[in-house]
């Protein structure tokens, strides 16, 4: 274990396999230390989980910054934000006590998702045969709209002409495309709909890159936050079966205008086995009885859509690629508590592919579905983690493991997550 491996005033928060590793909860801890908490990619697809007190909340767009209530929190440029979702968001928070509105802001240079976006992403869906298993949340259709050059900004919102005139451009293009799809050109609705929330752009609109910056040279702490994780990244991950951003450490600095030399740690957080939701290889899957033993000792249903996630062996293939890809400086190592009650536990240190051993994570999916899996299998714990604080508080054999997933990962272990609380955290030796 290294705790400084968080150094420094710029750190990244990454996912490190396919999603809920527990960033929220992570970057929830981490936030007492810094200033400014900024997503740098995704948007509504992401469920960040927070449990502080008797306060549990999914946060979907809103950083999971925000239950601190000194801390500026941002969305950058890089995320596609759905405003109705966001807004409706901000009211929840507000209804509970959490007032975000005054130190939220959402970057000029975002991308909007409208409601077309999200009858397309469930029409393509629906049309393919080869079905991804997206959230539903019109994240797709939004990155192909930006990259298209056929998207919508937040800066186009606050002049609501020009507003108006894009989104009518973008509602025309979607309704030939609902009709190629085989659906209702209809679904696309209405500018009318598309603006519903509009007005309320300009109390959140920022430039987040000069504010990340500006607080930077100013002596302040900044956290950014990513979503999904490093095997759904749309060039890294197990493509098709992705989501459509760079979910990656380096996108941080793209996603949130500032420069990569600005960025001093790369936090991954990595679950202590796996998970997955949404179609796609998995390789370390449990068996059936076990996934369902696993899923119930650690609640792994889909924050986003309440999906079964299936879960599997911790795979040390994909956190040693994760390790290399993300640049990390060190791990937190989240849900090791859900192992608790096992006798045994197997990690995969490596890949078999047509019986040739050492393969690395492949970059087809077709060859993942088709790797198996080398498995170590070590002594379980069988004592409850939950109350440890310290390194030395934990068992020998859960140390052991851990000692294990840090040599395979070649990053050490920053720290330790041992339940949903804030408090149920290791940071020292
Ligand atoms: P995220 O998308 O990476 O933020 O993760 P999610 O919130 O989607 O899923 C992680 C789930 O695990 C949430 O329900 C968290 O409350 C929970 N969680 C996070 N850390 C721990 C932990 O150390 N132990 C247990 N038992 N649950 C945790
Ligand atoms: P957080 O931030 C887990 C998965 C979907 C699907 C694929 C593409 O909570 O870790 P999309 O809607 O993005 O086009 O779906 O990616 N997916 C996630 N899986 N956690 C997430 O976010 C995810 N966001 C998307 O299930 O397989
Ligand atoms: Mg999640």
């Amino acid at each position: 274990m290294n705790t400084s491996a968080l150094g420094g005033a710029c750190t990244v928060v990454v996912g490190c396999q396919w999603g809920d590793e527990g960033k929220g909860k992570v970057v929830d801890v981490l936030a007492s230390d810094v200033d400014l908490i900024a997503r740098y990619q995704g948007g509504a697809n992401a469920g960040h989980t927070v449990h502080v007190g008797d306060q549990h909340i999914v946060l979907h767009q809103v950083p999971s910054g925000i239950l601190h209530r000194d801390k500026r929190c941002l969305l950058g440029n890089g995320v596609v934000i759905d405003l109705a979702q966001f807004f409706d968001e901000v009211d929840h928070l507000a209804g509970r006590g959490v007032n975000p509105l005054g130190r939220i802001g959402v970057c000029t240079r975002a991308h909007v998702v409208f409601p077309y976006h999200m009858a397309l992403d469930h029409a393509a869906e629906k049309a393919a045969t080869a079905k991804i298993g997206t959230t539903g949340r019109g994240i797709g259709p939004a990155y192909e709209s930006k990259t298209g050059r056929r998207g919508v900004r937040i800066a186009d919102l606050l002049d609501t002409r020009r507003g108006e005139a894009r989104v009518a451009q973008g509602i025309a293009w979607a309704r030939d495309r609902l009709r190629q799809l085989g659906a209702d050109p209809a679904l696309a609705g209405t500018v009318g709909d598309a603006m519903a929330v509009a007005h309320r752009v300009p109390a959140v609109a920022a430039d987040v890159g000069t504010e990340i910056s500006a607080g930077l040279a100013a002596g302040k702490r900044v956290l950014l936050e990513g979503a999904q994780g490093t095997a759904l990244d749309v060039d890294h991950g197990t493509y098709p079966f992705v989501t459509s951003s760079n979910t990656t450490a380096g996108a941080a600095a793209v996603g949130t205008g500032i420069g990569p030399t600005t960025i001093d740690s790369v936090v991954g957080v990595v679950k202590a086995y796996t998970t997955r939701v949404g179609n796609g290889p998995l390789p370390t899957a449990f068996d059936p009885p076990m996934d369902e033993r696993v899923r119930q000792l650690g609640g792994e249903f889909g924050a986003t859509t309440g999906r079964p996630r299936r879960c599997g062996w911790f795979d040390a293939v994909v956190v040693a690629y994760a390790a290399r890809v993300n640049g990390l400086t060190g791990i937190a190592l989240t849900k090791l508590d859900v192992l608790d009650t096992l006798p045994e536990i197997r990690i995969a240190t490596g890949y078999r592919l047509g019986g040739r051993g050492g393969m690395p994570f492949p970059a087809t999916a077709s060859e993942l579905e088709r790797v198996e899996p080398v498995y170590e299998t070590v002594p379980g714990w069988q004592t409850p983690t939950t109350e440890a604080r310290r390194l030395r508080d934990l068992p020998r054999n859960a140390r052991a493991y851990l000692d294990r997933l840090e040599e395979l990962a070649g990053t050490p272990i920053a720290m330790i997550s041992v339940g949903t609380r804030r408090s149920q955290v290791i940071r020292e030796p």
